[in-house]
């Protein structure tokens, strides 16, 4: 294949700006830019409001690290952290096993907006996970039997066949919560708020967690 050439591609960003000290934890200008993020979906428009990149660092076979990355749903949050649901024995469910630090990030383009959290991860109390997987649509909840999250599998027809036989096991009765199946909140250290501006002279704000509560600093873009 030949190069691809985007290199004149680009946007001016002018929808908003950020203020040295924005009043508040940064949680409630966090959940500001949701309210905006899902009211677009709302509206109908393309948003993918609660969407984020997770990413984590995972020690290798030969001992030397690499970052993953992929993304999730954020099922609910508040001051004590940011939650989102997978298979604890997935690759990202492991990697945080072994090392709980991780980064969420949210790109609302749209709003020429971005958010990175970086902090630590906990798992989710159980009565918690089995509040949300009573929830979910019964056939995520049998999805979630049929499905070994990131191990191989030979075709689509054997997933096919794995959902089948998770239908028929938990036929006429509640799909109980797989013990493998779980949730992650994500405590956060540093919120880092991004606002696209014009001449890519960006806004960016980010709160630090001190022993005292939160620092604001604003950094170059
Ligand atoms: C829009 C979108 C939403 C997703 N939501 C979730 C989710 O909430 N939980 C989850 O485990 N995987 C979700 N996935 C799939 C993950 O990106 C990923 O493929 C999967 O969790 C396996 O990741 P791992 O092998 O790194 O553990 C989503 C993917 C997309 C594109």
């Amino acid at each position: 294949m030949s190069t691809r050439d985007l290199r004149s591609r680009r946007l001016s960003y002018d929808a908003d700006t950020l203020v040295d000290n924005p009043a508040g934890e940064p949680f409630d200008l966090f959940d500001a830019w949701m309210s905006d993020a899902t009211a677009g979906q709302d509206e109908g428009r393309p948003f993918e409001a609660t969407s984020m990149t997770v990413s984590t660092v995972t020690q290798l076979a030969d001992g030397t690290w690499q970052p993953q990355a992929r993304v999730v749903l954020l099922k609910e949050y508040d001051e004590e952290g940011f939650v989102f649901y997978t298979n604890l024995e997935s690759d990202k469910g492991r990697a945080l096993a072994a090392n709980p630090r991780v980064c969420l990030s949210f790109n609302w383009s749209e709003l020429e907006r971005q958010v990175r959290i970086d902090g630590v991860a906990h798992q989710v109390d159980r009565s918690q996970v089995n509040d949300y997987f009573s929830v979910r649509p019964r056939a995520s909840q049998t999805g979630a039997w049929a499905s070994h999250q990131s191990q191989p599998i030979g075709s689509r027809e054997e997933l096919e066949q794995a959902f089948s036989d998770a239908e028929e096991r938990f036929a006429e009765q509640p799909v109980p919560v797989p013990p493998f199946w779980g949730g992650f909140r994500v405590v956060p250290q540093r919120i880092e708020f991004w606002q696209g501006r014009r001449s890519r002279l960006h806004d960016r704000i980010v709160f630090t967690r001190t022993d005292a509560g939160w620092d604001v600093t604003r950094l170059c873009p």
